[in-house]
Formats: structure tokens, C-alpha cells, sequence
């Protein structure tokens, strides 16, 4: 990680201040695991290599004015080649675990029927070489790339799709038994639901409304629950399953016990068509009568299956949003940001360190887990190289220290999280917005392939070292 250190001696380091300093070091609990984190359409590339079928991003991002800068994932960072010279950055930053996900096209080109030995073959070279650096992989199984073949058939509005990702789950779950203790079955469905079905804005794009679209999403949760009994009948009693959903952090708009109550009841609520029905085995009342007409359909049999049982729970926080106490049916009122209230790079993330504390500690209060991972939480910068060629990202500096800050209070107050990993290792291709907001510790030129790592890649190499803040 030379391209950002400042030259200093061990003795002018030790004599520097705070750094080593008990007193002021707020320190994470022993074993608590650091990582980062990608996804396999970010970052890998090689889009026709090795028999990999086509994704429903790959034939988004091909549709003129889908991507702001016109771009796709068919390069990203060539991850699928540059794999070995990845996890080497990851090694030099001390890091202890690695998020990655599994593309689908790459196992099961059309979706399902034979699985494509190359495909899998990657996955376990790059567990491989995870394990040789020392590194734990923890692997997400569905990072938003459903097979093209199933969406022509419907994707999520059909239930098959459900069974048929239960299907490859269990199959790749087997095949990296052993060599994997963590899986995740699906990352943020609040998010491709949300916009790639009930918006426009990531594949599939549908613009979906009413019962159409709570039916996709209950039979993404679906999908989710049958994946989870499939993962344990494919692998051993040692792998440990859960998935990464994305929060909006529920937090009090300050710590009056009537607002943090009210933001405990928000964690269910809001959360009712995901998190809440995963951990629950149900919708909640209100959830039912809000959609009214446009509920999804559904048995008990498929409400237990939903509600598997997981060990852990992903979440990824990036921002959250404040409650307070209100006399209405809810127990509580959202409180919007002001304009006046400071965002980072990209327009949806407000800088809520809160988030960071409240967001894990009320999950877990509210829905009873007992181990929760922060599978995502970083952001974007706009920081760039200088006459030097370093990337000074001090916003992105100062986000993580305040983040990570709240963090270690938290789980001194409490809050199960059991390690972090941050969005993300490389910039990448970030959705719908391409290569235009970069979210990585290590700055990316895509003419090149050179990384280089940011300051803020220094700054998580020193977190991890001395699992402190
Ligand atoms: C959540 C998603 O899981 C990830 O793919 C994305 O790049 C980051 N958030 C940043 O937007």
C-alpha cells in the first residue's frame, strides 16, 4: 500500500500522539472480524468468458440511457483475471475477511438445467487463493444478476424463479462446502425490488405498481427461504446462513426514550416486507392493510419457509432515517432531512453516523438476532489522483472514522455485530450510475487497470491493525 503513505520513521510514529494511546482508542471486541466488500457484476468482467450466460444487467446496461455514462459491466475490473493482484491489496490491508458474490450465469448459463463446470471452477480458485492469503470468504449467492433466460419467463413475478434460485443455491453451496463457512442467499431485495421492478432504475426496469409488485417481492423472500433449507441440505453443519439486506438505519432523532422507542417500532414497520417477514414468518398487520387490495397472495406453508431459520443477519448501512414519537397508529413520524442536512457524493447517502449505532442495535432489539454482520457500509468520493497520483479521500476518511466510531459504541452498548466490511475494495461499476461515483479505498483507472490504493486505504489498514478507532 505505498502509493499513499507518508514516509514516517517507527519511533516518530510511536511519539506521535494518539495513535497508540489506550486512553482515547476505542477498541473492538477481540475476533472481530474486517473485510471488504464487491459483487460479481461490479467487478468482474469477463462477461463471455468461460461459458457465462447472459444477465438481465447485461442486457440492461446494452439499452441506450439506462447507464448516466453510457457504460457496463462488460470490463468493471477485470476481477475475473486480476483476482490474485485483488486479494494481494486486501492482504496488504491486514483484512481478515473477504465479501464476494456468485454470478448465477456463470453456474447455470440459462438459469438452470446443467451447471457449467468452468464457471464454478473460478469461484473455487478464487476461495482458494482467499484461503492461502488467509482470508475468509464469505459469499453472496444472488448480487441482482438473474439469468436473462428466467426474466423472459418473468424473473421474480414468477414463482419459479424462487425455486429455481433454491435450485443453484443449494448446488453452489455444495460445491464450496468446506471451503466456505458463511453464505448469504441474497443481497438488498428491498433494493432490486424496489427499483428494478417497482422502478426503473436498475434491470429489469419494470415500473411495476400494486398487487404485481408486492407478488415479485414476496416471491424474492421466497426464494430467500428455500435457498436457506437448500444451503443446509447441501452442506455441512458448520456453514452458517443468513442474507445482506439493506436498511434505511432506524434511529431516534435523539436519545429521548420515547423517540428511541419509537424508532424500535419503525424498525419493524418499516422493514414489514422484508427483514421483519424473513425473521417473523409474517406480515405484519399493518403491512397487510397498507397494500389493502394490492397484498401479495400467499399460504402458511410458504410464510413458514420465508421465515427459516438463519445464523446471521447482513445488513448493509449506508444511511438511516430519524423518527419521533407520534400519537397515530404507528408510534412514531418520520422526520425528513432538511435541506440544510450534509449528504456525501452520492445524493442518497446523508451523512448519518447514527445510523452506525442505532441501525444494528434496533434490528436486533426489534427482531430478536443474535449475530449480525455490517455486510456493506462505505461510500462514494469524488477524490481523484493528484500531480502525485495519490487520492487524498479525506471525505470518505472522515465518514468511515465517524461511522466506525458509532460502530464501537454500539456494540459496547450492546449491538451483535460481529465484523465489518467495506463497500467497497476497488472502485466499480456502481449500477446505474456506471463508473461515474466511485465507491472504493483503491482508486481504479479503467484505460489501465491500475489500482492504487486511497488514503482511506491506509487509514482501514491502521482500524484493522489495531482493531481500534
Ligand atoms: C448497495 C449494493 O449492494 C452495492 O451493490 C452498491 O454498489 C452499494 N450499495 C453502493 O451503492
Amino acid at each position: 500500500l505505498a502509493a499513499c503513505a507518508v514516509p514516517m520513521a517507527a519511533e516518530t510514529r510511536a511519539a506521535a500522539g494518539p495513535k497508540n494511546d489506550t486512553a482515547t482508542k476505542r477498541a473492538f471486541p477481540p475476533g472481530f472480524v474486517w473485510g471488504t466488500a464487491t459483487a460479481a457484476y461490479q467487478v468482474e468482467g469477463a462477461v463471455k468468458a468461460d461459458g457465462r450466460g447472459q444477465s438481465i444487467w447485461d442486457a440492461y446496461t446494452h439499452t441506450p440511457g439506462k447507464v448516466a455514462d453510457g457504460s457496463n459491466g462488460d470490463m468493471a475490473d477485470d476481477d475475473y483475471h486480476r483476482y490474485p493482484e485483488d486479494i494481494a491489496l486486501m492482504r496488504s490491508l491486514g483484512a481478515g475477511g473477504y465479501r464476494f458474490s456468485v454470478a448465477w450465469p456463470r453456474i447455470f448459463p440459462n438459469g438452470g438445467g446443467r451447471p457449467n463446470p468452468k464457471g464454478v471452477d473460478f469461484y473455487k480458485r478464487l476461495v482458494d487463493a482467499l484461503h492461502e492469503a488467509g482470508i475468509e470468504p464469505y459469499c453472496t449467492l444472488y448480487h441482482w444478476d438473474l439469468p436473462e433466460a428466467l426474466q423472459r419467463k418473468g424473473g421474480w413475478q414468477n414463482r419459479d424463479t424462487a425455486k429455481a434460485f433454491a435450485d443453484y443455491a443449494g448446488y453452489m453451496a455444495g460445491q464450496l462446502d468446506g471451503r466456505v463457512q458463511h453464505f448469504m442467499t441474497m443481497n438488498e431485495i428491498s433494493t432490486f425490488i424496489g427499483n428494478g421492478y417497482g422502478g426503473t432504475t436498475m434491470a429489469p426496469g419494470l415500473g411495476l405498481k400494486g398487487q404485481a409488485l408486492a407478488q415479485a417481492r414476496h416471491h424474492a423472500l421466497l426464494g430467500h427461504g428455500l435457498a436457506v433449507q437448500a444451503i443446509r441440505a447441501a452442506t455441512g453443519a458448520k456453514t452458517k446462513v443468513g442474507s445482506a439486506e439493506g436498511i434505511d438505519a432506524p434511529m431516534p432523532a435523539y436519545d429521548a426514550p420515547e423517540h428511541v422507542v419509537a424508532a424500535r417500532k419503525a424498525a419493524l414497520e418499516e422493514n414489514a416486507g422484508y427483514l421483519t417477514a424473513m425473521h417473523t414468518g409474517r406480515y405484519t398487520d399493518l403491512y397487510l392493510k397498507t397494500l389493502g387490495a394490492d397484498a401479495p397472495k400467499f399460504t402458511p406453508e410458504e410464510m413458514r419457509i420465508i421465515g427459516s431459520k438463519t445464523d446471521f443477519q447482513g445488513l448493509n448501512v449506508y444511511t438511516g432515517n430519524y423518527y419521533i414519537a407520534a400519537d397515530n397508529e404507528r408510534g412514531y413520524e418520520a422526520v425528513p432531512f432538511p435541506s440544510s442536512y450534509p449528504r456525501m457524493q452520492s445524493s442518497w447517502i446523508q451523512f448519518a453516523p447514527d445510523a452506525m449505532y442505532w441501525g444494528p442495535k434496533l434490528m436486533a432489539e426489534a427482531l430478536g438476532i443474535s449475530d449480525i454482520y455490517i455486510t456493506e457500509n462505505g461510500t462514494s468520493s469524488t477524490a481523484a489522483p493528484d500531480a502525485e497520483g495519490r487520492v487524498l479521500d479525506i471525505d470518505r476518511v472522515m465518514f468511515l472514522r465517524q461511522y466506525l466510531g458509532e460502530l464501537q459504541r454500539g456494540i459496547a452498548h450492546g449491538a451483535p455485530v460481529r465484523g465489518y466490511f467495506l463497500w467497497s475494495l476497488l472502485d466499480n461499476f456502481e449500477w446505474s450510475r456506471g463508473y461515474s461515483e466511485r465507491f472504493g479505498i483503491t482508486w481504479v483507472d479503467f484505460a489501465t487497470q491500475k489500482r492504487t490504493p486511497k488514503l482511506s486505504a491506509m487509514f482501514y489498514r491502521d482500524v484493522i491493525a489495531s482493531n481500534a478507532v
